[in-house]
This record gives structure tokens, C-alpha cells and sequence, in this order.
């Protein structure tokens, strides 16, 4: 039985490659919207998958979530002697619970892989003139420069309702989630299911275009209810591996 779920996860993980056009996928067992264990099993995937992109010198920038929170929780020392490990924090605070926060992952992180972190001391949404101040902040510049510099990116995505939800948007916000279509959400863009970007939080943490330049993307999210998101998400994502669960792996190729 165990080798037979083991070869249906390997299929599911070629099929995702096919549809969805990521360089690499890994499918756990199970669907973590049913079985909150599942969210470890991802963490713990995407843990491995760090330490497989990892060189001499890292620079690992992570967003927040609970996914990410999972992660940070499974991880281990990282450190070996010919490795420099520096975690930073992909995105400024929100307004939830403090352990699902950027800042509070990256440090968790770092301290168990037994590297060094560099946090991002700012709210994650920020009005036109806060950013313009803020990004000349010596400090907040050189977190930022290293964001921009990441040899690894780690990150999560979520459904575009949710994540509204979540960032307490106003009624006029949601009202647009509605009526163009947002089904995705990952670290403050919002994109509808052709992938396009409907609408993107004003922030200085990880830009879209960041992604793009990095030398490793790690997307990490699960559960049947996600599927419709990541499906989106990877319609004009940049190269990634991306970490799933059977859930939404089911969900996502059941049309294919
Ligand atoms: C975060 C991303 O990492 O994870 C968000 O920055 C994403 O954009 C979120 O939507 C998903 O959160 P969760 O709790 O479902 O893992």
C-alpha cells in the first residue's frame, strides 16, 4: 500500500509539473485544509528543499503565513562550516497573529538552522509618503538590498478571499475581489485566474519582479481549497519548485 501511494505521489508530481509549468513539484500525502499534521509534512518538504538549494553564501528571504509558520517549525541546523546562512525577512509586519508573521518565521528559522537574520522593522502596508520616507532608512535599506539580493526565496500562497479577509481590506476591496475575478494572493499581489495582477499592496518588502531575478523560488501551499490560487498563481509565475499536498494536487489536475 505504502509503494503504491508513494508512485501516485510521483505521478501527481509529473502531471504538476506538465500543467502548471514549475521546474519542480513535491506532493505530500494527505490535504491540510482536512488534517492540520498535513502542514508539517509540507514544512518539512520545504525545509528539505531549502537545504538542497543551498551554496557557500545564502541569503534566504521568507514571507509569512501559516504554511511558512509550519516551516519554521520543522526546521533544523542547516549550518555546516563552509556555509553562510542569513535569513531575512521578506515582508513587514501585518496585523495578525504574531507567529504567522514574516519576521517571527525568519527568526525562528534562522535560530534553528543556526544561521544569522536580518528582520524587516516596518508594517507590512504602508500609505505613499511612509514608503517614500521609510525606504531611505539606512536600516530598512540594507534589509531591503538583501531581499532584493536573495539566493533563495521562500514564500506562500493563498486565496485571494482569504488574504483579503485577512489584510482586513475594506468592503470596496472585496467588493473588487468579487468582480475581477482575484482568486490568488501571494505576499501582497493579487492575481486573477489568467495570473494577471489585479491589485498589489503597497509595501517595500518582495516585489513580483524580485522573484524573477532570484536564484531559487520556493512556493509552498496545500490543501484542496488553495487549488484554484495556485493554479492562478503559476499562470505568469516564475520558475519555482513548488511544495503541495495531495488535496490541492488532486483538485488542480482533476480538469487535465
Ligand atoms: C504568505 C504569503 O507566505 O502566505 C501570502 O506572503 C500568502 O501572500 C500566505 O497568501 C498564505 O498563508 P497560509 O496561512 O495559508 O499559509
Amino acid at each position: 500500500k505504502v509503494m503504491k501511494d508513494i508512485s501516485g505521489l510521483k505521478d501527481m508530481e509529473k502531471k504538476l509539473e506538465d500543467v502548471l509549468g514549475v521546474s519542480k513539484a513535491v506532493v505530500v500525502s494527505g490535504d491540510s485544509d482536512q488534517y492540520a499534521l498535513v502542514k508539517n509534512e509540507l514544512g518539512l518538504a520545504c525545509v528539505r528543499e531549502i537545504e538542497r538549494c543551498l551554496g557557500a553564501k545564502n541569503i534566504i528571504a521568507v514571507t509569512g503565513g501559516s504554511t511558512l509558520a509550519a516551516a519554521a517549525e520543522m526546521m533544523h541546523p542547516l549550518k555546516k562550516a563552509h556555509q553562510d546562512l542569513l535569513f531575512v525577512s521578506a515582508r513587514g509586519g501585518l496585523g495578525v497573529k504574531v507567529e504567522n508573521q514574516a519576521n517571527t518565521i525568519c527568526a525562528k528559522m534562522a535560530e534553528k538552522a543556526e544561521g544569522r537574520y536580518h528582520l524587516l522593522h516596518v508594517p507590512d502596508q504602508l500609505s505613499d509618503e511612509s514608503y517614500h520616507s521609510l525606504i531611505e532608512e539606512p536600516s530598512i535599506h540594507r534589509v531591503l538590498q538583501l531581499v532584493h539580493g536573495a539566493t533563495i526565496v521562500v514564500h506562500g500562497i493563498g486565496s485571494a478571499k482569504t488574504m483579503a479577509i485577512r489584510r482586513h481590506s475594506g468592503e470596496e476591496f472585496l467588493k473588487r475581489v468579487d468582480t475581477e475575478h482575484a482568486v490568488a494572493e501571494a505576499f501582497g499581489y493579487f492575481f486573477d485566474r489568467t495570473g494577471r495582477v489585479i491589485h498589489k499592496v503597497q509595501t517595500i518588502g518582495l516585489q513580483w519582479e524580485d522573484l524573477f531575478g532570484a536564484r531559487a523560488v520556493i512556493a509552498v501551499a496545500g490543501g484542496k481549497s488553495k487549488a484554484e490560487a495556485i493554479e492562478a498563481y503559476f499562470k505568469k509565475g516564475p520558475d519555482s519548485v513548488l511544495i503541495t499536498d495531495e488535496g490541492a494536487a488532486q483538485e488542480i489536475l482533476k480538469n487535465f
